[in-house]
């Protein structure tokens, strides 16, 4: 897998005044950031302030990426140095647009209008429609800039208009729409110019919980068809592990963890992050790999693998570790692969991925009234019952929880 965006060893620095002495100053702001001042000392020191420090990450083609960190942790700092909107002061970004190898460090004005046309769009927080101009209209905004004949760029502006579900919105005006519509709007737009990297920052913040959560829903969802390379900033870590392939912690203009949403959850890498953790949403955040009670811990002499959840279950697997057979106090019991948006029948026992989250093993809990199994390519490899629902939903972000699970993943 090649990188989309490289940073290495990225400083972002705001002289504040563009005085005469702005160039000393930033000289002393550089050397005072490698000295190991703080933010705080430099820009009393200086007057400068450090918007991003030494930042290292590569962002893989396909993968949504999400910056999460507090206000002012420079999450907007870093997403804007890769549309060229904010100057880099040392260090290196390396864009890739399609064969072309993209240096941002110091581009001519023709590159940077060219990235921003082809390579690099943006969906910001607060939508930034026009609102005069009709829904179809604030699309086509994103194709202007190219020659493209009329017909054409309407079919692909439709297209876009169709994937968000606002087709028959088309000649509305911006403003009649609601919020949830209008980001819509501006996701439509931002994909119509077909980017390498869609930059999105906070884009579903100004929205209410519910229309965020459906919203986030339908990104993963647009997101299975279109594998774009998405940055995503958020300040909300539940965001951020729901969106995430990965994500990178900030603090203070640094990035202080990377990782997959398990890392991060499962293995904080410092106080800080641990912090965030302990106020996550576990139903949305606990998946069953890191849950489950591995089957190897319920292997009996007979051969067959039992648990308890106040009866006896027995499960009976072939060699390869598929499920044969299941017994319930001696008795066959039958099992089920739970689908999106269906019922699982009561008294059977559900079936699911590892990548499941807590929330959908509660539901399915509740529907079957049974012990939850988990598979990998079709082996059973645990199981998940109340206790283990209990404990994840009690004991999330904990340090024994996180050590017990790290340790037995
Ligand atoms: N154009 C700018 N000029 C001066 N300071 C800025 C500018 N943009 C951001 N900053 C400062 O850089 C720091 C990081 O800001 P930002 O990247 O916007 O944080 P976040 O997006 O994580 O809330 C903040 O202290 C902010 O005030
Ligand atoms: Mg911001």
């Amino acid at each position: 897998m090649s990188f989309a965006a490289k940073f290495e060893a990225v400083d972002i620095l705001f002289p504040g005044s563009a005085d005469r002495g702005a160039r000393g100053r930033m000289t002393m702001a550089l050397a005072e950031l490698d000295a190991g001042k703080t933010r705080n000392d430099i820009i009393g020191s200086t007057g400068i302030v450090v918007g991003a420090a030494d930042v290292n990450l590569e962002v893989e083609q396909g993968e949504i990426f999400v910056l999460m960190g507090l206000s002012g942790s420079g999450k907007t700092t870093v997403l804007r140095a890769l549309n060229g909107l904010n100057t880099i002061s040392r260090g290196r970004i390396t864009i890739r647009h399609g064969d072309e190898l993209v240096d941002m460090s110091n581009p001519p004005p023709a590159t940077l209008r060219r990235l921003r046309n082809q390579a690099v769009s943006m969906v910001f927080q607060q939508f930034a429609l026009l609102p005069w101009r009709t829904v179809r209209r604030n699309v086509e905004l994103g194709l202007e800039l190219r020659k493209m004949k009329p017909a054409e760029m309407r079919a692909s502006v439709d297209q876009w208009l169709d994937r968000v579900g606002l087709l028959q919105w088309a000649d509305k005006h911006a403003s009649e729409l609601s919020g949830g519509m209008q980001q819509r709007v501006g996701l439509a737009r931002a994909l119509v110019t077909n980017p390498d990297i869609l930059l999105m920052d906070e884009p579903f913040s100004a929205l209410d919980p519910l229309i965020r959560n459906k919203l986030q829903d339908e990104l993963l969802q647009l997101q299975r068809t279109v594998q774009k390379t998405i940055i995503f900033v958020t300040h909300d870590l539940d965001e951020a592990l729901k969106i995430g392939n990965r994500i990178a912690i900030m603090k203070d203009g640094r990035v202080i963890q990377v990782g997959k949403p398990e890392d991060i959850v499962l293995r904080p890498a410092t106080d800080y992050v641990a912090e965030f953790v302990a106020h996550m949403n576990p139903l949305t955040a606990i998946r069953a790999a890191s849950l489950m009670r591995p089957i190897g811990a319920l292997r009996a002499p007979d051969g067959a693998h039992h648990f308890n959840d106040n009866q006896d279950y027995a499960l009976h697997l072939d060699n390869s570790g598929q499920l044969i057979a299941l017994h319930r106090d001696g008795a066959a019991a039958p099992f089920h692969q739970p689908q999106p948006g269906v019922r699982c029948p009561q008294g059977s026992t559900g079936i699911v991925t590892g990548q499941h989250l807590l929330k959908d093993i509660v539901e399915i809990r509740q529907q079957t009234t049974r012990p939850v199994l988990v598979a990998d390519n079709g082996r059973i490899v645990g199981c998940i019952g109340t206790t283990e629902i209990l404990d994840a939903l009690t004991q999330a972000g904990r340090a024994d929880y996180r050590d017990n699970t790290a340790a037995t993943n």
